[in-house]
């Protein structure tokens, strides 16, 4: 498919089903932040719908999607130079989530890991939109014809998905119409893991509070809880090799890189031979160094909930010129009557 067809666009959505960690601000937020710029049109998104395919206390809800907005804007992101709303305001996400429904395949819904993992035992229990969850993530990207989706490394397969529903709406109506969706999966941090099992990736939902950096962890909160991460009892080597069975150290190292805008191999260039008791310091510094003021402006933005509900509503209406005319495309080419001229 000819590139220069569409407009380079990035989308991008986080769910609201719960604080941001550190893994969504490296993973996901900071790199939004650097794709901001003259290259793009830059789209970010909360997810309210995906995050209701499991149960969200409704006043919890809108606390955490005010929440998320006032991370988004704290850590960089620009509500006049991106487009920042949540999707639930727009509602041709899920007017184009049930088209792909009937595009996507059953088998296809069957083999994501991320249902696999959420359903868990107990599939026959899971909700309905939670096994379709990831053909609604494919109407996020694809109603804006976005060319790049920066994510972290476990939305991969969700992504793949995206191409093949693009891919298969294009075939069955003989159209060059939706992008192949590039997904943008970079630097040191695409897979953050918690705290206490370097084996295990960073979330919100892991019982343990130690396991992760919380956006809204104060100073004392975030040095503990370094000081307190799970590490084996060796220095750091002085190559990325010496890593390779060390999945904790490599955490850090990786969390340390990601914060300070290095690579990893500069993080061992600099500190080989030091023991955790040296190292962890310097990574809580540079963490409460980097973390503090985002935390600090997310606690004042939270003040005005007006504000971040104004930023919202003109997101969604500057989102809603770009998805509308997509959407009565789509509507045309299945033949919709309403859509298609007579
Ligand atoms: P969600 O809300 O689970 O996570 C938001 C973003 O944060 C990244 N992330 C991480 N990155 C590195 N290390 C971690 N430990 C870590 N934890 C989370 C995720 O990869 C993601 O980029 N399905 C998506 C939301 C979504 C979406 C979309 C994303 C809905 N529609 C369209 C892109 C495009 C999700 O549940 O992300």
């Amino acid at each position: 498919m000819a590139e220069t067809k569409f407009t380079p666009r990035v989308f991008s959505g986080i769910q609201p089903s719960g604080g941001l960690t550190l893994g969504n601000y490296l993973g996901a937020i900071k790199r939004f932040v650097d794709m901001q710029g003259p290259e793009f049109e830059t789209i970010y998104c909360m997810v309210d719908l995906h995050a209701i395919t499991v149960w969200q206390d409704p006043a919890a809800l809108t606390r955490n999607t005010r929440e998320l907005c006032a991370g988004f804007i704290a850590a960089g992101i620009d509500p006049e130079q991106s487009i920042l709303f949540n999707q639930s305001q727009v509602p041709e996400h899920a007017q184009l989530g049930w088209i792909f429904n009937c595009v996507a395949r059953m088998g296809w819904m069957q083999r994501m890991t991320q249902w696999k993992d959420k359903a868990g035992k107990n599939q026959q229990n899971a909700s309905l939109g939670l096994f379709a969850y990831p053909s609604l993530m494919a109407a996020d990207i694809l109603i804006y014809h976005a060319t790049h989706v920066p994510v972290g490394e476990d939305q991969k397969q969700h992504l793949e998905l995206t191409r093949d529903i693009a891919i298969k709406f294009n075939n069955d109506f003989g159209v060059d119409f939706f992008p192949i969706t590039e997904p943008v999966i970079e630097g040191a941090a695409t897979r953050v893991m918690s705290l206490r099992d370097g084996t295990k990736k960073m979330s919100k939902s892991d019982p343990s509070d130690m396991s992760r950096i919380n956006m809204t962890d104060d100073a004392d909160a975030i040095a503990l809880k370094i000081r307190k991460a799970r590490t084996d009892p060796d220095p750091l080597p002085d190559t990325l090799e010496g890593l390779e069975d060390r999945p904790e150290a490599r955490n850090l190292v990786n969390i340390y890189a990601a914060l300070a805008d290095i690579s990893p191999e500069q993080v061992i260039a600099e500190h080989a031979g030091q023991q955790f008791g040296t190292f962890k310091p310097s990574l809580a510094d540079l963490a409460v160094a980097k973390l503090s003021p985002i935390s600090t402006e997310m606690a004042r933005l939270m003040d005005d909930p007006a504000e971040i509900d104004r930023i919202l509503a003109r997101g969604a209406a500057r989102a809603r010129e770009i998805a509308a005319p997509i959407l009565r495309q789509t509507y045309e080419i299945a033949g919709m009557v309403g859509a298609v001229s007579a």
